[in-house]
């Protein structure tokens, strides 16, 4: 994905933009650029790398336009240079524009503009937009001035398989800017004599939380000191405004190195969100207000089906655990990108839940929508709101985590267990778990901030330990049952941010043929807090012994494990297995984070990656 800003004010534009694109960095970093109306022409930069050098070419000119639109580029189609970088400009230089998504006929719309003599400077799928919009242009010039800039873009956009979120400028209109969607995202913030366009809110948070989502298949056009929305078809949209109470602290550092681990240190804070006034009164069971599914329709479900991505995979895997003990419902987990095309004969009484932090991963839109066009009711577990997949969804439950900058996902991942968990006590409750049972649970859940924080204070041993094995090659994560998941999500965090080679292995699975891999340069990351299964962890954790692989191991307060067995121990609270696994996750948070920055790693914006993944 890439992040996309326009802005149309009265202010200087490139201090605007530059800052909108700082914030939005998460979303790719591979490029920049920035566009701008000086006087009589656009003022072009663009810079491979990420936002500092463009800032540096940026402080050398002198640009004093009022209206402008920027880019940070996560490269789907052409490699990672300044010609590939955004804003690109059609070849006649009317149009200019930034391009969030994949235009996926883009050979066969090149072809047409080559022959009509629009040439191309870059290998983007994106610049051909530009050109097609500029072709339409040139075509509408019989059209009436006001509307001949939005109705180019509208009809190139006709032609256009793929998707996008767009902010296009035009030369002969530089008060004016359009902005349209396809499951990419765009927002409209209005603020005082000044508009903005942004894939994310944090893009102009600072300036204006007065803001409109924009649908798919919907145009904005700004012009003057007004704007309107119109739909792909031409039907007038009437918008809804709504402020968003975004606190700009949750999007800046406030003295944390990282958004990292100030997000893993934020997770008492996000999860008490998570719960806030979704416990019964009786104190047995939970209660969510959007599932838009009654009691009774909720009693017949018979099947859930997880789908995620990532991180968020992960946590689909932890609920089958959860809700296949607690209510007793029988789950499958599914990768979206897998589930979308598998075509899986599902019965009626299938509920199928997503879950996504940003609710923008296409994957995971796709998903939905797949099981949706087949008539199933989808949920979902979001913390993006107003996103793609929270508007889509037939209901579902936000998790108030508050915006996750960091591209590893850390607090977004605990905040979606403890809804797993409630989501467990809440199913189970409508089933066969008892008052009692349903009691402890959400006793635990309430318990929970509390016994983080504890877990937090043992950062400066974590770090000490991550110290001993930065120079490793490989790494394998290690737990059964519940710790499972956890496994999974710690070899991924570490891949992640230190780009350690790392693998997750259910314990047992290791001696049916990972155990190959077992040297004493290997480290084990072994996961043993799942009170069923802890001898049998020891047993396997001999067998990684045996063969000199060095052991760290995350165990409960409360256990008695031979010390001669581990190297290093990260003691953690003892709770109630519906609990256990968010305690878990939180040590191997941090061993990624230090394993990440001891080897000299921006943990913040690791190679390759971007924060959410919206094409497919
Ligand atoms: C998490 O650390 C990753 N960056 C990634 O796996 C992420 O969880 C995945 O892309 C899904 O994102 P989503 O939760 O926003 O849908
Ligand atoms: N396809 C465009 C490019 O490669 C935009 C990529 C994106 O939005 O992820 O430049």
């Amino acid at each position: 994905m890439c992040g996309i800003i326009g802005y149309i004010g009265k202010h200087i534009a490139k201090d605007i933009l530059l800052e909108g694109l700082r914030r939005m960095e998460y979303r790719g970093y591979d490029s920049t650029g920035i566009a701008t109306w000086e006087e009589s022409r656009f003022s072009l930069i663009r810079s491979a790398g990420p936002l500092d050098a463009l800032e540096e070419k940026v402080s050398r000119e002198k640009l004093f336009g009022t209206a402008g639109i920027g880019h940070t580029r996560w490269a789907t189609h052409g490699g990672v240079t300044e010609r590939n970088a955004h804003p690109h400009r059609s070849s006649d230089g009317k149009i200019i524009l930034v391009h969030n998504g994949v235009v996926e006929n883009f050979a066969a719309i090149r072809e047409f503009l080559c022959a009509r003599g629009y040439t191309s400077s870059s290998e983007t799928d994106s610049e051909v937009l530009a050109n097609l919009i500029a072709y339409h242009y040139a075509k509408e010039s019989h059209r009436v001035q006001c509307s001949r800039f939005l109705e180019s873009v509208r009809r190139a956009l006709f032609h256009v398989r793929g998707t996008y979120g767009l902010v296009v400028l035009c030369a002969d209109f530089p008060t004016e800017m359009v902005g349209a969607r396809s499951s990419s995202p765009l927002i409209l913030g209005i603020g005082k004599d000044e508009y903005f366009l942004a894939s994310d809110v944090a893009g102009f948070v600072s300036r204006t939380r007065d803001v409109i989502f924009l649908n798919d298949n919907e145009l904005v056009h700004v012009h003057g000191d007004d704007f309107s929305i119109i739909s792909l078809n031409r039907e007038q949209i009437k918008a809804v405004r709504q402020a968003v109470d975004w606190d700009l602290s949750t999007v800046e550092l406030n003295g944390y190195k990282h958004f990292m681990l100030k997000e893993i240190f934020d997770q008492p804070n996000a999860l008490n969100n998570a719960m806030r006034g979704r416990f019964s009164a009786d104190g047995s069971t939970a209660h969510f207000g959007g599932l838009q599914m009654s009691p009774r329709e909720l009693r017949k479900i018979d099947r859930v089906i997880f789908c995620g991505c990532g991180t968020a995979w992960c946590a689909c895997l932890e609920a089958e655990y959860l809700i296949e003990r607690f209510a007793r419902i029988p789950v499958e987990v599914e990768y979206a990108s897998e589930f979308r095309y598998r075509n899986a004969p599902m019965d009626r009484n299938s509920l199928v839940l997503v879950v996504s932090q940003s609710g923008e991963t296409l994957d995971t839109l796709a998903a939905m929508r797949e099981a949706q066009r087949k008539g199933f009711r989808v949920l979902a577990i979001t913390n993006g709101i107003g996103s793609s997949i929270a508007r889509e969804a037939d209901g579902g439950i936000y998790q108030h985590a508050g915006p996750e900058i960091g591209v590893a996902s850390t607090k977004a991942f605990t905040s979606q267990l403890c809804l797993a968990a409630m989501l467990a006590l809440y199913l189970g409750r409508l089933r066969d778990l008892s008052f009692e049972d349903g009691v402890a649970i959400a006793e635990a859940l309430r318990q929970l901030p509390q016994q983080v924080l504890e877990v937090l204070k043992l950062n400066d041993h974590i770090r000490r330990i991550a110290s001993r094995y930065q120079h490793c090659h490989d790494m394998l994560f290690l737990g059964r049952q519940s710790m499972f998941p956890i496994a999974l999500e710690g070899a991924l965090k570490l891949k992640e941010v230190s780009y350690i080679h790392a693998e997750g292995y259910a314990s047992a699975e290791m001696k049916h043929g990972p155990i190959a891999l077992i040297t004493e340069e290997c480290p084990a990351f072994f996961l043993a807090c799942d009170g069923i299964t802890l001898e049998k962890t020891f047993s396997n954790m001999h067998e990684i012994r045996a063969r000199g692989a060095p052991i760290i191991a995350v165990v409960t307060d409360d256990c008695q494990i031979p010390a001669a067995l581990v190297d290093d121990i990260i003691a953690i609270p003892r709770a109630h297995p519906s609990v256990q696994p968010i305690l878990a996750a939180i040590p191997v948070q941090l061993f990624a984070y230090h394993m990440g920055t001891l080897r000299g790693h921006n943990v913040d914006k690791p190679r390759n990656l971007a924060k959410s993944v919206t094409v497919e």
